[in-house]
């Protein structure tokens, strides 16, 4: 350590004293380009072309995992040609790695160290699908800050997330990562995250990264890694803005996709990496390809091999490369055959070089590395409460017949059913880090614990997720009969979603939905309780059960939140961030489609629908009921004329009808009548949770400026035009009240 201080001190030594050029030092990002400057003179060029190179450790998870270094990484490190590594995990063995780069290395450039912290390092959240149906943006912020505690703790510097993707298609199992199908709402909490992960850059902060630039979402019949062929406008207005408010936000990186767009790899476009990220918005960190996406150009026939592969990212504007080996073994070449510039090769270190700076690793390379630390932070008991009450928030209320939630208290006995019911692995969803499941409270464990021995509880597996047999039914049956109320938990197993988990059907697997059918005949209540990375088709349930609680994959604490819901200690708030279709044969649909030549009409033939489905989804976007009722009305405005100078203000009244207390969701959509390009039947603008009492009133206003009504129009060009608007405001995308204004020049 104290040699790595001597190093920099001569590296200043080297600067002041003219040696190395210094520009004019104005700012503080010039201070900060002047060490990266003088860092970059000092390099070899094997040496800068380390530094954009990224490899998996590949070794075992765990935070106090302590492993001596293979030889081989060893070597490359004391080469200088790593610049980050990702999976390795723990503050004393990222000690270990970082110890061979500042001591051993030439340079003694530090290490960066990523992981994938999606939902949770060690405590888990609910899985991102689930914490936007929060619509609170301010409480996925504090979601994100408590996982970068965890794993700043931890050694890392660095996720991979938020994953922002859009995605309009629920058999793409990577629907699980990210915050549905609007850009709006895609758009606040890629914002959110971004603020909770990096926040001032303390030791405590990690660095995030948004990801999969970009339209990954959009992959042909939801099956993924496929062809994406959107556009240029749709990808522009509804897969790009999140991205762009993740870099408004201030993101250090991005990560460039696996998937081609309109015939172009995202990992060799140049338009993508350069001319919308850099020059358009204006990035200045740096881009990290996916896992090997540099080498798969060649897969998909754009490149010839590997080295025409690194030669085509990095000259696209890619800065490091994970796992492809591309740049490490051609970069070299490349640059004496002059297919790559120097030039550009030092782009791309500077850039990494900067955020090196700014996680402070050259003034204290270890700064992440203290076991103590590490001990103290990882499952707080704060960390712990804050994922209960994302968890609480999260769930979505999707059906209650006869305000048979919240549960009664004098039930004599509650049969907890299914094979989610005391489940302790797949809560724990599909990027759970570090979850352990020993940590995790199932639904079983939240109701015995919730009741206190007030009330018998009984439990029955009934059948698997994903296995035909129906042993089990019997022994569910004969504890379903003996009870008051069945608590049947079913879904997904949480590798059912996820990555390279596309699926072609959204009903419930195997015979889940035969065992609720049996279950009914026993003429007790049922109350669904689903967990499920994606949207499933279920109909049956909702036609049959009395109630039905989404709860996603809600992370260590999903069944004391569950329970806590369900008897009522916390009155439901979620609402549906993607829409539920009735069959996969719907999809895609999604709330904010374009109205067409000839809107879907059931009673007119030549129409856009199908012979044998209704015109609607099983639930629309924006869907979510509460233990309460809330009516609304007087959608006034202030105006109906607006400019591009001023603005309208939209009121609503809002009133609990119900006998809960409760929180609501208000929405804003806007419909944009005629336009020089179509225009979605209703796109979100504005949301507002507010809480009322029973009984209580409020007023709740939202503001629309002309710059919330542009859109990429014929001329390409992104902005609004003057004409009718229809505003709609209500309890879902759906069920709305309405009003008028005009936008004029
Ligand atoms: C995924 C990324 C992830 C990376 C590193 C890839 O397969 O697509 O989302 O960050 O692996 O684990």
């Amino acid at each position: 350590m104290k040699k790595y201080f001597v190093f920099l001190f001569s590296i200043v030594v080297i600067a002041l004293s003219g040696f190395v050029q210094t520009p004019q030092i104005n700012s503080e990002e010039d201070k900060l380009s002047a060490r990266v400057d003088s860092v970059l003179s000092l390099m070899t060029l094997d040496e800068k072309i380390g530094q954009l190179n990224q490899l998996s450790f590949g070794i075992g998870w765990g935070p106090t995992i302590k492993v001596s270094v293979p030889d081989e990484y060893k070597q490359m490190i004391k080469e200088g040609k790593i610049g980050s590594f990702f999976n390795a995990i723990g503050a004393e063995f990222t000690y270990e790695l970082q110890k061979v780069a500042v001591q051993e290395s030439r340079l003694k450039i530090p290490l960066i160290f990523g992981l994938d912290v999606i939902h949770g390092f060690k405590t888990t959240f609910p899985i991102p699908l689930g914490e936007a149906a929060t619509w609170q943006p301010e409480l996925i912020e504090m979601s994100a800050h408590y996982q970068a505690i965890e794993a700043a703790s931890a050694g890392i510097h660095w996720t991979f997330s938020p994953m922002v993707d859009i995605a309009r298609d629920p058999r793409w199992g990577r629907i699980m990562e990210g915050s549905g199908e609007d850009p709006y709402l895609g758009s606040l909490m890629a914002a959110a995250r971004v603020r909770g992960y990096q926040g001032d850059l303390t030791d405590l902060n990690i660095i995030a990264c948004v990801k999969h630039y970009a339209g990954y979402g959009g992959a042909e019949g939801g099956r993924d890694y496929n062809t994406v062929d959107i556009s240029e406008r749709t990808f522009r207005d509804i897969y790009l803005p999140p991205f762009k408010a993740g870099v408004e936000a201030g993101v250090h990186t991005l990560m460039a996709s696996f998937n081609e767009i309109g015939g172009i790899p995202a990992s060799g476009s140049k338009y993508l990496l350069n001319d919308i990220l850099r020059e358009e918005w204006g990035f200045k960190g740096f881009v990290v390809s996916d896992w090997n996406s540099i080498g798969e150009l060649v897969d998909h026939g754009f490149a010839s091999d590997s080295k025409n592969a690194g030669e085509i990212s990095l000259n696209a504007g890619l800065d490091m490369d994970m796992e492809s080996r591309s740049y490490i073994t051609h970069l070299k070449e490349l640059v004496v055959e002059g297919k790559v510039k120097e030039s550009v090769i030092d782009k791309s270190v500077k850039r990494i070089l900067r955020i090196k700076f700014m996680l402070g690793l050259f003034d204290d390379p270890f700064r992440y590395c203290n076991k103590e630390r590490e001990q103290k932070n990882i499952m707080t008991s704060d960390a712990k409460i804050a994922s209960l009450d994302v968890a609480k928030r999260s769930f979505v209320l999707l059906k209650n017949d006869k305000n048979i939630l919240p549960l009664k208290k004098d039930y004599k006995k509650i049969a907890v059913i299914g094979p989610l019911a005391n489940n302790s692995i797949d809560p724990i969803g599909g990027w759970g880090g570090l979850g352990d499941s020993a940590d995790v409270t199932t639904v079983l464990e939240g109701f015995i614990d919730y009741v206190d021995n007030k009330t018998e509880i009984l439990y029955s597996e009934g059948c698997k997720i994903d296995d035909t047999s129906i042993k089990g039914f019997k022994d569910a049956l004969n504890i379903a009969k003996e009870s008051d109320v069945i608590i049947l938990c079913v879904g997904e197993s949480r590798d059912m979603s996820g990555e390279a988990c596309s699926r072609s059907s959204l009903d419930l697997p195997a015979v889940q939905e035969e065992l609720a059918k049996e279950l009914l005949k026993t003429g007790k209540p049922i109350i669904v309780v689903l967990m499920n990375g994606r949207p499933l088709s279920i109909n049956w349930l909702n036609d049959n059960a009395d109630a039905i609680l989404e709860t996603w994959f809600a992370g260590t604490m999903a069944g004391d939140a569950i329970a806590k819901v369900l008897f009522g200690d916390y009155n439901p708030s979620g609402k549906l961030p993607v829409t539920f279709p009735r069959t996969v044969g719907q999809v895609p649909i999604y709330y904010n489609h374009k109205n067409t030549g000839r809107p879907g009409d059931l009673k007119d033939h030549y129409t856009s629908k199908y012979l044998d489905l209704p015109l609607t989804p099983l639930y629309p976007f924006g869907y979510g009921l509460s233990y309460t009722t809330f009516e609304y009305n007087d959608l006034n405005l202030s105006k109906n004329k607006i400019t591009a100078e001023d603005s309208i203000v939209v009121s609503v009244k809002v009133e609990n009808t119900g006998k809960y207390d409760g929180e609501e969701v208000v929405q804003l959509y806007v419909q944009d009548l005629v336009g020089s390009v179509t225009r979605p039947v209703k796109e979100l603008k504005g949301f507002e949770k507010i809480m009322l009492k029973s009984g209580e009133e409020k007023s709740v206003d939202f503001i629309i400026h002309e710059k919330d009504l542009r859109f990429t129009g014929a001329d390409m060009k992104f902005k609004s035009e003057p004409g009718l608007f229809k505003v709609y405001v209500g309890t879902n995308s759906v069920d709305v009240l309405e009003n008028k204004f005009e936008l004029v020049e």
